[in-house]
């Protein structure tokens, strides 16, 4: 069974809503390729210029970030049905940066893995290991348990239409790519916890993306691999490199 391959840009906290419109102008004829899922991952204040200055294109949109209640008390947060109703169909979470610098846990994200199935968003379940993890060799470990946290209680119906994205954190914004044989894989591994949790039919199914340092001159080779099915891009999604990587 054939996986759609999907690409998707992780903008960060890099374009103002006036530079975003302006950046999926430029993006517009480069990523028109309808044999790939593409997706901008956008802050939420560029969500509705976005969704806006993408429709007729190929392009869907997806947030960096939601909170697990529907409304209520929550200063500043941005809830499912807020994403929803402004037109988002996918949600990154769990990306080391929110892991890091805002505390988020396996046990809160598994939370919001739910939640965001629960809504209807499609989630973006990012992993990956630190450098120390990995010069002590103890990285195939901690991904199985981070996805094995992160699923608790997902079905194996929401496994398959979601997206999974490996991104070693010494590769994220380093330049510093993991080798397509690194990067196959924990990619593959990730494929056979799956299946070891679900079953082959579900692990098959399931899209597997590598983001970390990923450009126009690395996307084919780590592409060509068979466990890998995207990318999730940073750097490079707000260039017009982002294109060269779709038609990869
Ligand atoms: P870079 O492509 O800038 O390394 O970022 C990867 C990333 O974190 C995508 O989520």
């Amino acid at each position: 069974m054939a996986r759609r391959r999907i690409i998707a840009g992780n903008w960060k906290m890099n374009m103002t809503p006036t530079e975003a419109k302006a950046l999926v102008e430029t993006l517009k004829p480069l990523v028109n390729n309808p044999d790939v899922d593409v997706v901008y991952c956008v802050p939420a204040i560029d969500i509705v210029p976005v969704v806006e200055a993408v429709k007729g294109t190929n392009v869907e949109v997806g947030a960096e970030n939601f909170y697990i209640e529907d409304k209520g008390a929550f200063t500043g947060e941005i809830s499912a049905p807020m994403l929803l109703d402004a037109g988002v169909k996918y949600v990154i979470i769990g990306h080391s940066e929110r892991r890091e610098y805002f505390g988020e846990t396996d046990e809160f994200l598994n939370k919001k893995v739910l939640k965001a199935f629960a809504s209807g968003l499609t989630p973006i379940l990012c992993c990956g290991e630190s450098l120390e993890l990995r010069e002590r060799n103890a990285y195939k470990e901690w991904i199985g348990l981070q996805i094995k946290a992160d699923l608790e209680g997902v079905t194996a119906d929401q496994v398959k239409s979601m997206v999974i994205a490996y991104e070693p954190i010494w590769a994220i914004g380093t330049g510093k790519t993991a080798t397509a044989d690194q990067a196959q894989e924990v990619c593959a591994l990730i494929r056979n916890t799956i299946a070891e949790m679900y079953d082959t039919d579900t692990a098959e199914a399931v899209r597997i993306q590598y983001g970390g340092s990923m450009n126009a001159g690395n996307a084919a080779e780590l592409l060509s691999k068979p466990d890998i099915d995207g990318g999730l891009i940073g750097g490079a999604a707000l260039k017009p490199d982002f294109g060269q990587i779709v038609n990869a």
